[in-house]
């Protein structure tokens, strides 16, 4: 997609493509954020550019461990966090430290595309499992899927890219058929991005096997500084062995640790997020624009894409017609599921609104 977008807006010119296609936040940082980074640079802490424990600053590890334990009920410490390079990090790290070659990783379609490349990156094989038409996790279906060699389940809500929040009862009834070795890996970079005032159940509370990596990446609007963590709740009865094992995958992947700065950054406002109205504000304005014309465009209950159904069965050869009408938009099947297709809200609002024409002619062509 990045590569027809710079041959359209060749051709075109810039200001006539219209990019839905990357999920790469367009708000700039919060400023509390933007104020902690300045504080933390002109305090200038000796040892504050260094090497250091693998699993991060062993201060930084406790404000968030109490964070996380404030919210989950779960008695993490600092041992139980380890600071990682974004969600990317904390996934990866697991899967290396629990995935032997053969091993089975569970993923419900459609996915985050990475997550594929991630388990096969371990010598891991992926067995895809369909969500229910609402997206939501079919637990029997799961349950069908596990088998001798299975040891993971990734799980993302709010999702990328249905825009899905996964009900507490099903998680519930998720909970009921994972036992060991599976470990639930629960990835939760868009938990803040939610609409209408919801509350994404909590999946470490519902899910006794599971471990959450987090990133501040669309939380704080800080993809490229490359922060997140994954906390293993001292429950598991791995826990002590699981913590040694990604601490040193940590290292052997060569991440070596997570970004010093931007570890202390987050420490001083863990909870700063952006401003999740203006993300809201475009998926109403969006899906009220898409249904209007005749699209079938549900708005997403968290994360910031949209996951209408492409007019034809063909999301491919739908996209190609968008990209006729300069809208750069990413496949369905590029999740693993066809006949659909993925709208990103990151897309200036004025952009949004000039590209509703291409949308409404690209529909008329197949109708
Ligand atoms: C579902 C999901 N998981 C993980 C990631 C990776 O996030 P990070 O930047 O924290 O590595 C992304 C990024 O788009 C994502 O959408």
């Amino acid at each position: 997609m990045f590569e027809i977008g710079i041959q359209l807006r060749k051709e075109r010119g810039p200001e006539n493509v219209f990019d839905f296609s990357i999920g790469n936040p367009d708000v700039e940082p919060p400023e509390p954020v933007i104020a902690a980074l300045r504080r933390v640079v002109a305090e200038n802490r000796p040892r504050s550019h260094g090497y250091m424990p693998n699993a991060g600053f062993p201060e930084v590890r406790a404000v968030i461990a109490q964070r996380v334990a404030a919210r989950s009920g779960i008695p993490f410490t600092a041992d139980d966090v380890l600071m990682t390079t974004g969600a990317a990090g904390a996934i990866n790290i697991v899967l290396k430290s629990i995935l032997d070659p053969g091993d089975e990783v569970i993923l419900l379609n459609p996915y985050f595309p990475e997550y594929r490349f991630y388990v096969e990156n371990h010598g891991g094989r992926v067995i895809a499992v369909e969500t229910s038409n609402k997206f939501q996790p079919d637990v029997a279906r799961i349950a069908a899927a596990i088998g001798p060699r299975t040891k993971a389940l990734i799980l993302n809500s709010p999702n990328n890219p249905t825009g899905a929040v996964y009900d507490a009862g099903v998680l519930r009834e998720l909970n009921a058929v994972i036992r060991e070795p599976v470990l639930v890996i629960s990835d939760e970079p868009y938990r803040p991005l939610v609409y209408d005032g919801l509350k994404p159940p909590e999946t470490l509370n519902l899910i006794q096997r599971s471990v959450l990596a987090w990133s501040w990446s669309k939380a704080m609007a800080i993809a490229g500084e490359r922060i997140g963590y994954l906390a293993i709740p001292p429950r598991l009865s791995e826990a002590a062995a699981l913590r040694n094992a990604c601490t040193f995958a940590i290292r052997i992947l060569g991440y070596i640790n997570a970004t010093a700065l931007w570890q202390l950054v987050v420490a001083l406002v863990p909870d700063a997020t952006v401003d999740v109205a203006g993300y809201q504000a475009k998926r109403d304005f969006l899906c009220d624009a898409l249904n209007s014309m005749g699209y079938e465009a549900p708005r997403p209950q968290g994360s910031f894409y949209v996951f209408p159904k492409t007019p034809i069965p063909d999301d491919l050869g739908f996209i190609r017609l968008l990209q006729e009408e300069g809208i750069l938009a990413v496949p369905g099947a590029g999740f693993g599921r066809s006949g659909y297709m993925r709208l990103s809200l990151t897309i200036p609002q004025h952009d949004l609104e000039r590209a509703l024409p291409g949308f409404q002619r690209a529909l008329r062509q197949v109708r």
